[in-house]
């Protein structure tokens, strides 16, 4: 079973463990995953696990999903799904509950920047009625790539 659960500082380590093998996933250090569960500063920051339970006794992090949110406005920062854990509907549930804790905080819309070639992730974006609002030339680097901007309206 699956469940969907706000990230907490004990889950780090298996985030950054997962994010590890995800070349499009957060390589945040230590300390800024730390900034962000501790809720330092702003922007107010939302962060969502998927855990997936073994007979209720065991459990592996395999998803994750982030958005900051600045008065009206929500911005994806990340989702990332574990590999073999990819096309089982965690990341369009990770977003689908992200967006609904996002626009209960206020915000109208939400906004995402994502790799020109990472197709599978806007396909997910799409999915959730994201639209393509412009291009960024050259917006990544590494190896550089313009970024495709997408949108949607919450609520
Ligand atoms: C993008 C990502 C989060 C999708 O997570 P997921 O759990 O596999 O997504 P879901 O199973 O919920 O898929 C929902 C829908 O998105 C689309 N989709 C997801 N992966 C896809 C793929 N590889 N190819 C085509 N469509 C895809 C499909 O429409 C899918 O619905 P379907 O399976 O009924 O056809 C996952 O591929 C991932 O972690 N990628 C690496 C990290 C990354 O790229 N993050 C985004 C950075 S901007």
């Amino acid at each position: 079973m699956i469940v969907l659960r706000a990230m907490h500082a004990g889950d780090i380590a298996q985030v950054m463990q997962m994010a590890a093998t995800l070349p499009e996933a957060p390589h945040w250090p230590l300390s800024a995953w730390g900034q962000i569960l501790a809720g330092e500063g702003s922007p107010l920051r939302i962060a969502l696990v998927a855990e997936v339970l073994v007979a209720e006794v065991s459990a592996a992090v395999v998803g994750v999903a982030i958005a900051s949110v600045v008065l009206e406005v929500a911005e994806l920062e990340s989702i990332a799904v574990a590999t073999q854990w990819q096309r089982h509907g965690v990341g369009g549930r990770l977003l689908k509950e992200l967006i609904a804790h996002c626009a209960q905080a206020g915000a109208q819309r939400m906004t995402l920047e994502v790799r020109a070639s990472n197709l599978a992730a806007q396909a997910l974006y799409r999915a959730q009625q994201f639209a393509v609002m412009r291009r960024r030339q050259g917006y990544y680097r590494d190896p550089p790539e313009d970024a495709v901007v997408m949108e949607r309206l919450l609520g």
